[in-house]
């Protein structure tokens, strides 16, 4: 008996799980229109400041990543990549590496992006929030690869060091519909945080390429 109420709730589950794996591209009903009125609802819109509101609306890399539900065909995915990369500035200065120390606390820091933080205060990268960096920090995300002897394993290469500095500045530019922020093209972080941060992954010195 106890069995049988056993394995019919791990059916259930089963076909709830098999309800939610569905891409929401089969649910016609949910059209880009109707998840834009439940999202500017559910941060009420109309109360907001213009500055927080244009947070809210959709960039064309933002909109095309939406409607393919973050898997573009080939072509559009190429159009992405473009748009992205043409975004990117580098530093005026042409020096890629700033001080790592700094970078190691842009990295850690995850301050900023919600609606009412203090403007005064520095946003950080929030790196660890989806990387794991330098050995010693064992408290880290695992949505993106793990970034430890990240310069070393590179041999220090100027060649990856201006990859790692794009993939940072607009992430869509190297994969289209990346989950990673864009920290450059959004200004989440500043040209300057972003060679800091590069230093704490590039630097000989830096916790990332030690042991
Ligand atoms: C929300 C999760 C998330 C955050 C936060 C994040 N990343 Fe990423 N990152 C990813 C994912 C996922 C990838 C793998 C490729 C992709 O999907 O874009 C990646 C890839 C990378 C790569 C390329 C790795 C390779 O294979 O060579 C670098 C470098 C990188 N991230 C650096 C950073 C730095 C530095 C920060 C903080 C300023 C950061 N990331 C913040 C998710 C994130």
């Amino acid at each position: 008996m106890r069995f049988a109420v056993l394995s019919a709730a791990l059916l259930a589950a089963v076909a709830v799980a098999k309800v939610h794996a569905q891409p929401p591209r089969d649910l016609p009903h949910i059209t880009s229109e109707r998840l834009e009125q439940a999202m500017r609802a559910s941060f009420g819109y109309d109360q907001l400041p213009p500055d927080l509101q244009a947070r809210l609306v959709q960039d064309e890399v933002q909109r095309l990543c939406t409607e393919y539900r973050n898997e573009p065909p080939a072509d559009v995915a190429e159009r992405i990549q473009k748009l992205s990369a043409e975004s990117v500035v580098f530093p005026p200065d042409g020096k890629f590496l700033g001080d790592w120390k700094k970078g190691e606390q842009l990295s850690v820091n995850g301050y900023g992006l919600r609606m009412r933080d203090d403007p005064r205060r520095q946003v950080g990268g929030n790196c660890y929030a989806c990387h794991q960096m330098a050995p010693q920090e064992v408290s880290y995300g695992t949505l993106g690869p793990s970034l430890l002897q990240y310069g070393k394993l590179r041999d220090f290469d100027p060649e990856a060091i201006r990859t790692a500095y794009i993939k940072i500045y607009n992430s869509n530019a190297a994969l289209a519909c990346s989950t990673m922020p864009r920290y450059g093209t959004q200004k989440i972080i500043s040209i300057e945080d972003i060679t800091h941060i590069l230093a704490f992954l590039f630097d000989r010195d830096s916790p990332v390429n030690k042991e």
